[in-house]
């Protein structure tokens, strides 16, 4: 299957107006899961081209970062799918076999559906659906034996091909050489007068070359063009998320308050609290707890750690085994050896804990000047005292201790017990001197 899939070429069509989504950035890179819709495509292909419109500067950085593979292609103006299928297939270098056509904005596509449509022997195969309401797709129609003659798109279409439940899903494989003989003949004698994808495959069956189709769930198929199909897509995709990871053995004591990056990886034995959410780049080992309402992103978390309740822990962070961070406590590119705890209250930012020290409630890493961050290194077996300021950058060395409340902008060596505070002053019989003035004020 993978060998299939290698030598395939995707292309890819994303040049249509967004105007229905209201928005100043591209429909394609609007996100479900973390990932923008594009880049769910994209995941399903080895090698792309995109065909994008002039105005998509947007889309082309955007896809690089996480896609550096990817080509682009403009088409412009926009005249359709077959013309923007044309637009992309000019660009490639070299076709292979067989050219794999997907639609930009259906981000729910499964890798298991594609890598089906690419093991079809037919010169050209599509991903055909019967959705509950066919209004506006194209209806495929097959002569008695079922073979497929053409596609009719619903404008087009007369009211007995209307009443036909199986539709086009806006992807197909097909073999280049075919492809490439057949879309310059695609002619735009239609309603809308577009080149239209669909057109190729009465050109490919009345040439008598084979076209078949597999079916898949019509909400694989769901395209995204506002925001409440964004919203309806970023269910359907939460609910794979949450099923995916109860059937890897994670315990979700609430599984639709849970909300799931694309990519995150919990192992077995995790368990989460209601309210959860995980921002890109998490992965949690093996029997660590997370208590709700913790906001977790581009964070590793060890086995049999515990988080939270309302802890947020943020990018570049990685938590060793054992280790604990507690209520309302932030965390930040910070690296926390195994059985070190910041409990209660704190703010960790660039910074390294050794192994089973204690950090206490309200402790703030100092790590900004104001123009740059700066390190905070603590040893291993060192104590934090409550409600400590550590100015960086800063070296607390192995089993030292910090008095309560201290403002520490010096290194502190091994074994030393380092406190900087006022001289306490104490009046005596202050405080009923005090209160007996207040009672007759
Ligand atoms: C298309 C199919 C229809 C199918 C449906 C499934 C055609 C003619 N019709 O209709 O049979 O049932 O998808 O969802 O293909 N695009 C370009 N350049 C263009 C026009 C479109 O890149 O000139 C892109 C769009 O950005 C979009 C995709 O092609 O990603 C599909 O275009 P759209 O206008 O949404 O086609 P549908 O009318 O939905
Ligand atoms: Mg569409």
């Amino acid at each position: 299957m993978t060998i299939a899939t290698i030598a395939t070429i995707a292309i890819i069509l994303a040049a249509g107006k967004s105007s229905r989504m209201k928005s100043d950035k591209s429909k394609v890179l609007h996100k479900i899961g973390h990932r923008s819709l594009i880049g769910h495509v994209l995941a399903l292909t080895e090698q792309a081209v995109v065909v994008v419109s002039p105005e998509s500067k947007d889309i082309q950085e955007e896809v690089l970062k996480s896609f550096p593979g990817t080509t682009f292609a403009i088409q412009d103006p926009p005249l359709g799918t077959g013309h923007a299928v044309k637009t992309g297939f000019d660009t490639l270098p070299e076709i292979g076999e067989n050219i794999l056509i997907l639609y930009g904005d259906t981000p729910l596509l499964t890798k298991e559906t594609i890598d089906q449509l690419l093991a079809s022997n037919a010169h050209c195969t599509l991903l055909a659906m019967e959705p509950r309401n066919p209004d506006g797709y194209g209806r495929i129609v097959q002569d008695i034996q079922g073979n497929v003659l053409r596609i009719v798109e619903h404008n087009d279409a007369s009211l007995q091909e209307r009443d036909i439940q199986l539709c086009f899903g806006g992807a197909m494989v097909i073999k280049a050489e075919l492809l490439k003989t057949f879309l310059p003949k695609i002619e735009n004698h239609n309603a809308k007068k577009e080149y239209y994808l669909v057109t190729l495959v009465e050109l490919l069956s009345h040439a008598g070359h084979s076209v078949s189709y597999i079916t898949t769930d019509e909400e694989e198929l769901m395209g995204v063009n506002d925001r409440s199909q964004l919203a309806a897509a970023e269910h359907v995709f939460q609910t794979r998320m949450r099923n995916k990871a109860l059937q890897a053995g994670v315990t979700l004591c609430d599984p639709t308050s849970t909300y799931f990056a694309y990519d995150t990886v919990l192992e077995s034995d995790v368990t989460l609290e209601p309210h959860v959410y995980f921002g890109p780049g998490v992965r949690v080992k093996k029997g660590a707890s997370i208590r709700a309402f913790s906001h977790i992103e581009g964070a590793e978390i060890g086995e049999n750690c515990a988080i939270g309740p309302f802890a947020r822990i943020r990018p570049k962070t990685i938590l060793e085994p054992s280790s604990k961070v507690g209520n309302f406590v932030e965390i930040k590119n910070a690296h926390l050896k195994s059985g070190s705890k910041v409990n209660h209250l704190s703010y960790i930012g660039d910074a390294t804990v050794g192994k089973k020290t204690n950090i206490g409630a309200g402790t703030i890493t100092c790590n900004y000047d104001g123009f740059h961050k700066h390190q905070t290194i603590i040893g291993d077996d060192v104590s934090i005292g409550a409600n400590s300021s550590l100015v960086a950058p800063l070296i607390i060395e192995d089993a030292a201790l910090i008095g309560a409340g201290s403002v520490i902008t010096k290194n502190v060596s091994k074994g030393s017990m380092a406190l900087e505070r006022g001289i306490q002053k104490e009046i005596q019989g202050g405080a009923t001197h005090y209160r007996r003035k207040r009672s007759k004020d």
